[in-house]
């Protein structure tokens, strides 16, 4: 039976009288149950109302109690605020006691500075209430006055915690007020008083800075007159050690800057949360004069030049973990170095942030005027630009051009033209943060034929005219792709554009529109479409037979079971195969005896947990696997790869007729800049060589060959193997890859000095083959930018092509082989396929 209340506590009011009506009209004993019901239910409103009460009044006594704390006694809550701050003072001169803080020089002027800030604080009313004392840091000689010196000091204040903002507004007003007026500020002095120059004061240090767990090591001073490097304790034999805090404190002569040139630089990649080295243009760390912050493995430029002569590097580590550390170049430069802008004349010429390709100085201004003949315009280009910071509205740093700002990226399309034959561009950047600034060309032109000879794009960019309707984006706006006549080798994209008919169906979208990509195959549901066009059930996915033909049907497997072993599974050791693409040291162990992770120790940038045509220099230990083979008496010939402590492999072409002895030969392994080997570089003779037996210099098939070193090389983040991969390893088309060496820059040009690395792309077989008239062969790999423009060239061969899996390893994919020219469009670079010769490679060395 339903107790009497049962069901009707949240029964909406209107319900009730329904029922009400109902039930009276029905039954007289139920309604007196209904009366005792409706007794119940008024009591228990009473006491909902009773406890709605309580709650309120206490929560009113809640916030009563709160807001009296908060506007009472909170006031009471003293904190502890440390500004940091720097002073000039003209009349003194720095002598070498002043960077010993225990010498008697030291103690005297840090009195008289402490006293002068206690002065300066007691002309601020906020100030004097709550400044507690002062401490000086250190000092440095004058920039602009060779006489004067500079401290550097704390200052630290007590005070409520509301009175926080009305501090930091004090502090500000000071420095505004010390800007205004550059020398002697009008204060009460003592008899002793300094003559100063500004105090330049700002909030308290970065809290990471001031961490309990790292151990704070004593500041090192470093005079950088002389050249000379600092380094992460350790360096370069062991990691840097964990919880470590060291500021260098660089200082240089007067009326010069210090310039700091990173050569190593590698701390473990976490986002600088952890492990970071911070660089000040100051002797203390003033975050509004904060130039950098650096961790990881940094691909930018690492040259910094400060605005006045001192330099503050800060290295804060924390846990434990494997990672070298930096070396750094110091020397100091004239301050004038820093200079820039002026008038330039001409028809053409190029200018410049100021050292660059050095990042440029904080508080740098200058101004260039572009003057050219009088009927003529000029327009400017940038072939670089990287000016404050990204995604920034142009505040901080920036370049004007036309009356225009711009900072962060700028296209690489955007040109700037005048209608008259002057341009005044200007560069400015703030008192921190610096980059690597621009470079830009200006020319001049007739506005009436702004393109003589060539064509004109829509951006104003002046093109070969054998590039327009050539399928590739040369104007970089496609204006010389559009209205277009496609030609018998091209297809017609739905948007009009013209395009290679080798890209039609090639899974990349060529067109921009994906008309390339239409209608390429349908197969139905239940159905694979092989990259060939076939259609084939998903059944027979993965499951290691080519049955589309072309292999793409095993190219994809993300599962690893075992089947029957074919050219399309991984073998493990126990003989077993399984299907997973490429399953070889990616971190998970696929094969049941673990053998695919078993060969892992190659292929990994050092530390890292995580001549080439149009490429970049890399940076020192990037391509540990990389060595250079030199004839003796002739210097670099050739580069090969580390496979193992004493093992190489190279192009067979490198070492044939003249070049076949192997005592001719040299091994430099380790090594970064020809001619510069360093602690690091290890030179070996070469015992043997083994070139290809069917190695056919005609056709360049099967040129590879293996080098034995003389005796073992220690491997270390320098000289590290790449992996080999096995037999059945799948290099895509389209896969990005990188090649470096030594080689020319140029077809024609002379070799590199420092290891140059370029981002390519495999370049799908059918596709290289039509491009090379045939001359490619199933042990060849192709790789390149068929835009041209980025390639492998003499001095190169013999040299590594890898990709890196999954894991990010670096597997060797190709040896650099031939090419057609070099960085030519439409000819990609070929190389000797490594997965055709994966066995011969163990056959001869073990490896
Ligand atoms: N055979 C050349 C050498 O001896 C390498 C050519 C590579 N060329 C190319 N375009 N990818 O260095």
């Amino acid at each position: 039976m339903e107790s009497p209340n049962s069901g009707e506590e949240f029964r909406p009011a209107q319900d009730q009288d329904v029922e009400e009506v109902f039930l009276s009209r029905s039954d007289p004993g139920r309604r007196i149950r209904k009366h005792l019901q409706e007794k119940l239910e008024q009591r228990r409103c009473q006491l909902w109302v009773g406890l709605g009460l309580l709650l309120t009044a206490a929560a009113l006594a809640l916030l009563t109690g709160l807001l009296v704390w908060h506007f009472h006694l909170r006031r009471d809550v003293q904190v502890k605020k440390v500004y940091i701050g720097s002073m000039g003072i003209s009349d003194q001169t720095f002598t070498a006691e002043h960077e010993d803080p225990s010498s008697n020089q030291f103690r005297s002027l840090a009195d008289l500075v402490n006293k002068q800030l206690k002065l300066i604080y007691n002309e601020n009313s906020v100030l004097a209430r709550y400044f507690t004392n002062s401490t000086v840091q250190t000092f440095s000689p004058g920039d602009e006055e060779p006489d004067g010196v500079v401290a550097y000091y704390e200052s630290e204040f007590q005070l409520p915690a509301p009175q926080a903002a009305a501090l930091d507004e004090a502090i500000a007003s000071l420095e505004a007020a010390a800007g205004s007026q550059r020398s002697g500020r009008l204060i009460l002095k003592p008899s002793d008083a300094l003559s100063m120059r500004g105090v330049s004061s700002a909030a308290a240090l970065d809290p990471r800075l001031t961490q309990n767990s790292v151990s704070e090591n004593k500041p090192i001073d470093v005079h950088v007159s002389r050249n000379g490097s600092i380094s992460s304790p350790g360096f370069p034999d062991t990691p840097y050690p964990p919880n470590t805090f060291q500021r260098w404190r660089l200082r240089a002569d007067p009326r010069h800057r210090v310039r700091l040139d990173f050569h190593t630089l590698n701390l473990e990649d976490d986002q600088c949360q952890k492990d970071f080295i911070r660089i000040y243009d100051s002797l203390v760390p003033i975050e509004p004069r904060l130039l950098t912050e650096q961790c990881g493995y940094p691909q930018g430029s690492l040259s910094f030049v400060s605005s006045g002569n001192v330099m503050l590097v800060v290295l804060v580590t924390n846990k434990d973990k494997n990672f070298p550390g930096f070396r750094a170049f110091y020397s100091q430069i004239p301050a004038a170095d820093g200079e820039c802008g002026g008038t330039l004349s001409g028809d053409r010429g190029t200018f410049s942030s100021p050292l660059f390709p050095a990042n440029y100085p904080p508080k740098a201004h200058c101004t260039w005027k572009i003057q050219v003949p009088k009927e003529k315009f000029v327009k400017v280009q940038f072939q670089k630009f990287a000016v404050g910071k990204r995604g920034t509205s142009c505040l901080d740093d920036y370049v004007e051009i036309n009356d225009e700002k711009l900072c962060g990226d700028v296209p690489a399309t955007a040109m700037f033209t005048t209608q008259s034959n002057e341009m005044s561009v200007s560069f400015k950047s703030d008192a921190s943060h610096v980059y690597q600034g621009f470079t830009a060309d200006y020319e001049a032109f007739v506005p009436s034929n702004p393109c003589p000879g060539t064509f004109k794009c829509s951006n104003n960019r002046c093109i070969n005219p054998t590039r327009q309707c050539d399928g590739f984006n040369d104007c970089e706006d496609n204006s010389d792709e559009f209205d277009c006549k496609c030609d018998a080798m091209q297809m017609q994209c739905k948007n009009n554009l013209c395009k290679t008919k080798f890209w039609r169906c090639d899974g990349i979208d060529d067109c921009g529109d994906n008309s390339d990509e239409e209608g390429c195959v349908q197969c139905t549901a239940g159905e694979f479409s092989c990259r060939n066009g076939r259609c084939i059930s998903d059944q027979l996915l993965c499951n290691g037979q080519d049955d589309c033909g072309d292999g793409s049907d095993e190219s994809r497997c993300q599962k690893s079971l075992q089947l029957l072993c074919s050219n399309f599974t991984f073998r493990c050791r126990s003989g077993d195969c399984i299907s997973k693409l490429n399953p070889e040291c990616d971190g998970e162990e696929d094969c049941e005896d673990g053998s695919d992770e078993s060969d892992c120790a190659c292929g990994m940038q050092p530390f890292h947990s995580s001549q080439i045509v149009g490429g970049q220099p890399s940076r020192e230990g990037e391509w540990p696997w990389q060595a250079s083979l030199h004839i003796r008496g002739q210097g670099h010939v050739c580069g090969a790869s580390v496979l193992s402590d004493r093992w190489l492999l190279t192009a067979a072409h490198c070492v044939q007729d003249e070049n076949a002895q192997a005592d001719q030969w040299l091994a430099l392994l380790g090594l970064h800049a020809q001619g510069q080997t360093n602690e690091w570089t290890v030179t070996r003779k070469v015992k043997r060589i083994i070139a290809h037996q069917n190695y056919d210099h005609k056709s360049s098939d099967n040129d590879i060959a293996l080098m034995e070193l003389d005796s073992g090389a220690t491997l270390n983040q320098y000289i590290w193997p790449v992996c080999l991969p096995s037999p059945t390893y799948d290099f895509p088309a389209g896969q990005e890859a990188w090649i470096t060496g030594w080689g020319a820059t140029m077809e024609g040009g002379t070799a590199a000095n420092i290891l140059q690395k370029a981002k390519v792309r495999i370049i799908n077989g059918t596709v290289c083959v039509n491009l090379l008239q045939g001359r490619v062969t199933d042990s060849m790999l192709c790789a390149g930018i068929l835009k041209g423009g980025v390639d492998a060239c003499q001095g190169d061969s013999g040299g590594p092509l890898t990709v890196t899996n999954a894991a990010g390893r670096f597997f060797l994919a190709g040896v650099v082989s031939w090419g057609e020219g070099c960085a030519l469009r439409d000819k990609p670079g070929v190389y000797t396929r490594i997965t055709r010769f994966r066995s011969w490679i163990k056959q001869h060395s073990g490896v």
